[in-house]
């Protein structure tokens, strides 16, 4: 055997030596995330063959836009291919500034922008560098999966504020004073919603932006499906100049521009929050990787009918798979006015066919339907299923037609 194929030692067991446990506590705070576990699920089943309806992935089924992969493609051939700054080139996060100002009147500096691999970890990173152990963060329900475990991982704590499903999960700002305490550092809000779409109203948003400014707090506000709006003008977090110190603007290419595998997005906010994020991640990442920032650069400066493309698509899809859910007996579904996700609840089949939860039947709909839903539990009710409709229009029919069968033998 070569010393390259020797197998090392297993190093599970080996706990410290001073304090008899092997892993830090930081990361039993944590559990894998839910729609990356069932993305695992549907993996082995695929293996094994099975010809699945994927609802689950939270990705958009488009392929990224010609004139974004030509960018990238002339970054590699110009040999764009070392290290940059760490929260970006000047030019990515002018893009990024300008974009935002045009489509929602903020004003934002370059040094006021850091360029991330992915929303997700500017989220990680604006938590990180803002919230100890025992700060409160308060999240309305349903939240995001991830929302939660980072906030975790920070030793935060998680304050959930529960929302009227029959008011279409909406956030108030009224709801979220009386949750602030003396311990409170920061709301987090996510509009339109992952998981059901749900959008703040601009009325409701401008109170809540000046409640954080007024306790002294922070907002920040995932603006990952912005661009996924479908009806009135979205309104962005960053869009009240005067309380902008107490904003900090979450975005993300990822789904604007079919862009999740290319690891891009940023966080706008105060430029002491920005530097603090920026030295956090020369310590770990360091820049987003070079031929990504210029491909940004061409998404956010470009041509932007490919977004409204796309939305106009999943307008259509979300339609579709309404009038799909609505002829499913039993099952009642909030209207979504943005992203990409439909929230049905199915509390009517919790207790048939001998499922006593959302993840129950989530994973019979998967065995047996061969339909991947993420479960409710995922994003802190237990009544529902999510299904993402960014999948091809016969997907959705499919996908419906084996739910419809799947539900009426559980009668
Ligand atoms: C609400 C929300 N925020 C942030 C993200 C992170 O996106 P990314 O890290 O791909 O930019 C996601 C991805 O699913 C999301 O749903």
């Amino acid at each position: 055997m070569s010393a390259s194929t020797v197998v090392p030692p297993a190093t599970a067991a080996i706990p410290s030596a001073h304090t008899g446990k092997l892993f830090a506590d930081r990361i039993g705070r944590i559990e894998v995330s839910a729609t990356m576990a069932v993305t695992a699920e549907a993996a082995k089943l695929r293996a094994q063959g099975a010809k699945l309806v994927d609802f689950g992935a939270g990705e958009p089924h488009f392929a990224t836009p010609r004139h974004i992969k030509d960018a990238a493609i002339a970054a590699i051939e110009n040999n764009f291919s070392r290290y940059t700054v760490v929260s970006g080139i000047p030019e990515v996060r002018k893009a990024i500034v300008e974009r935002h100002s045009c489509d929602f009147g903020s004003e934002y500096a370059v040094e006021e922008a850091v360029f991330t691999t992915g929303g997700k970890l500017a989220l990680f990173n604006a938590i990180q560098v803002l919230v100890d152990h025992g700060d409160e963060v308060i999240l309305p329900v349903p939240y995001w999966v991830s929302f939660k475990d980072i906030i975790q991982y920070a030793g935060g704590k998680p304050v959930f504020l529960h929302t009227e499903e029959s008011e279409n999960f909406r956030i108030t700002a009224e709801a979220i004073e009386k949750a602030i305490t003396p311990k409170t550092k920061a709301i987090i809000l996510n509009s339109p919603s992952n998981p059901a779409g749900s959008v703040v109203a601009p009325s409701d948003l401008e109170r809540i932006v000046h409640l954080a400014q007024s306790k002294k707090i922070f907002l920040l506000l995932d603006e990952c499906y912005v661009y996924l709006q479908y009806k009135g003008a979205p309104v962005s977090g960053g869009s009240f100049l005067d309380a902008k110190e107490h904003v900090i603007v979450l975005g993300s290419l990822s789904k604007t521009y079919a862009m999740t595998g290319w690891r891009a997005g940023f966080a706008l906010g105060p430029r002491s929050v920005v530097a603090a994020m920026s030295k956090l991640q020369s310590q770990s990442t360091s820049s987003t990787a070079s031929l990504v920032q210029k491909a940004s650069i061409a998404a956010l400066t470009g041509p932007q009918d490919c977004v409204a493309e796309m939305r106009a698509d999943y307008l259509k899809l979300r339609d579709r798979i309404l009038a799909g859910l609505a002829g499913i007996p039993g099952i009642t579904c909030t209207v979504p006015e943005g992203a990409f996700y439909v929230y049905p609840n199915v509390s009517a089949y919790i207790g048939k066919g001998g499922m006593q939860s959302a993840t129950q039947l989530a994973t019979k709909l998967l065995h047996e339907a061969h339909v991947v839903a993420v479960p409710g539990e995922a994003f802190g009710t237990g009544e529902h299923i999510r299904l993402s409709y960014a999948v091809s229009h016969d997907d959705v029919d499919e996908g419906i037609r084996r739910m419809q069968d799947f539900f009426r033998k559980l009668g």
